[in-house]
């Protein structure tokens, strides 16, 4: 580059194409959250917290009423967890770039992200026209093969390290149960073994262990018990307690697989030490176990390459969702080194090797693939990941200092377009089995502060910002540094309505 004499050279930062630029210093957020839930719970002043269901009764009576109908056709009114508000949910009609708005025309700024599939923003023009226009060709399915099945497939082989294959599924659970059934066939051993905490969807045998570490089966209603005679957990962050498993498996069927979400259990909430994913692979290779990323929300958000790309440890199989198919439904797919992929081999690939039966009638269709195969393609082109990153920065420093500004307890950190806002510190509670009398009052508190965070959703809500509920953000692109200080403003306003600030 050219060099004007007498004026300094203006240092631009080199993009890395991933979302974080600096990974979190987890002693220093353990150490927050530590003190966070062993300090008194601090929410809102009561008549700030009626004051917000107030203006929801007042502003929001379209979507009251629509809820009120739904209620007696949908269980709980909604179709999805997500969806669920303090005190009841918004109708939501429109979504654009990084706003969405009800029924009743309010806008929001989404911190939502339908969950965290949406990087480029929501309802992006071009990923639409292209959607648009296979839908007039060929509509969204035919239950033959596509071009834009073939394109995704190599597309997302190319960028990620552990991906040799694709097979499209419809859901981040049905990729979750695929790979836990290739990893058994694969290896012909019997144990999982997942990372506590972890949400690996819905199916019966990964349903355990779920939010807190240590709960195992005791969130699994409507599970037999004896589902779970081949799941385990271990903790985050403890590489003691996984190899404990490991080599007493050795004597009881082996383990198929380690499965874990590699910026750690709900999207990072607990984070990972930043070299733990490396001292998983180790010991899955001592013990001879597969090693499953969960990258439901990683891939493609922490970076092209995936989780996998920024840590540098390369899995056995990967399993996809959500930004896989650009925000479009079906969005599901395991991917994976050849050698194991070959399980899932249909039609002319077919070897002589027995097969996992895995599929479904949307499984892969012309719909998912073009949308994912668009936005995949777009997000390289603009760099999302990394801008979407930055936004997450922006964000959670900004966070970081209303909470010193306003002397609270609570704790933000990120990793890049993931942020957290903990304002009750559930996911740090444990369950201690070696106390077994205690577990009761854990789960008692863990409930009560789900209730608090609730209404924090509903404060920022009515302040006209969406998260996930109440402590979860995701960023994406198009939120520039004007979305994300105006969000900050709405943040320092639900702030100063907390118990103790004058
Ligand atoms: C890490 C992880 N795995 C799996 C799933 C399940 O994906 P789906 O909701 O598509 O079934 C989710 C959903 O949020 C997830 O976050």
């Amino acid at each position: 580059m050219k060099q004007t004499k007498g004026k300094a050279k203006k240092e631009t930062p080199q993009a890395t194409g991933f979302a974080i630029s600096e990974y979190p210093d987890t002693k220093e957020v353990y150490r927050q959250l530590n003190k966070l839930i062993n300090s008194p719970i601090r929410t809102l002043k009561k008549e700030a917290l009626e004051s917000y269901e107030q203006w929801f009764h007042r502003e929001c009576k379209k979507s009251k009423v629509m809820i009120d109908e739904a209620v007696k056709y949908i269980p709980g009114g909604v179709q999805h967890n997500l969806a669920f508000n303090h005190p009841f949910p918004l109708v939501f009609t429109k979504a654009d770039g990084g706003y969405l708005y009800d029924l009743d025309g309010h806008k929001y700024i989404d911190f939502l992200q339908a969950g965290g599939p949406t990087v480029l923003g929501s309802n992006p023009k071009l990923i639409r026209d292209k959607v648009m226009e296979l839908l007039k060709t060929c509509g969204p399915v035919t239950g033959l093969f596509h071009e834009y099945e073939y394109l995704l497939a190599k597309k997302v082989s190319e960028l990620m390290p552990g991906v040799d294959m694709l097979r499209m599924l419809g859901s981040g659970t049905e990729a979750d149960m695929a790979a836990i059934r290739v990893a058994r066939l694969a290896t012909k051993k019997k144990y999982i073994i997942k990372m506590g905490g972890a949400y690996h969807g819905w199916s019966d045998q990964l349903a355990y262990g779920i939010r807190i570490p240590g709960t195992m089966h005791l969130e699994a209603h409507g599970v037999p018990r004896n589902c779970f005679k081949y799941t385990q957990e271990f903790y985050p962050n403890d590489i003691h307690s996984l190899e404990r498993r490991l080599w007493l498996n050795k004597f009881r069927g082996g383990t198929a697989a380690v499965i874990m979400e590699p910026i750690g259990p709900e999207s990072g909430t607990r984070p990972l030490d930043k070299d733990f994913n490396q001292q998983v692979r180790r010991l899955c290779d001592k013990y001879g176990a597969l090693l499953i990323f969960d990258e439901v929300v990683t891939a493609f958000r922490i970076g092209l390459s995936g989780a996998q790309g920024y840590f540098g440890v390369v899995p056995d199989l990967t399993v996809l969702g959500k930004v896989l198919a650009g925000g479009y439904p079906s969005a599901g797919g395991l991917a994976g080194k050849k050698e194991y992929m070959k399980f899932l081999s249909a039609g002319i690939a077919g070897g002589k090797q027995k097969k996992a039966l895995i599929g479904g009638t949307m499984a892969a269709n012309p719909l998912s693939a073009a949308a994912g195969y668009f936005t995949i393609c777009e997000m390289e082109k603009q760099n999302a990941a990394e801008k979407a990153g930055r936004a997450g920065d922006r964000l959670t420093r900004g966070l970081q200092s209303l909470i010193n500004k306003y002397n609270l307890p609570f704790v933000a950190f990120n990793q890049g377009s993931i942020c957290h806002l903990e304002t009750v510190g559930t996911i740090l509670l444990d369950v201690n089995w070696k106390k077994p009398w205690t577990i009761p009052a854990t789960i008692k508190e863990a409930k009560e502060r789900k209730v608090i965070m609730e209404h924090m959703g509903c404060a920022y809500m009515a302040e006209g910002i969406i998260t996930l509920a109440g402590s979860r953000l995701y960023t994406n692109a198009v939120q520039d540094d004007k979305i994300i200080d105006e969000a900050l403003k709405r943040f320092e306003r639900v702030f100063k309505n907390i118990e103790g600030v004058k």
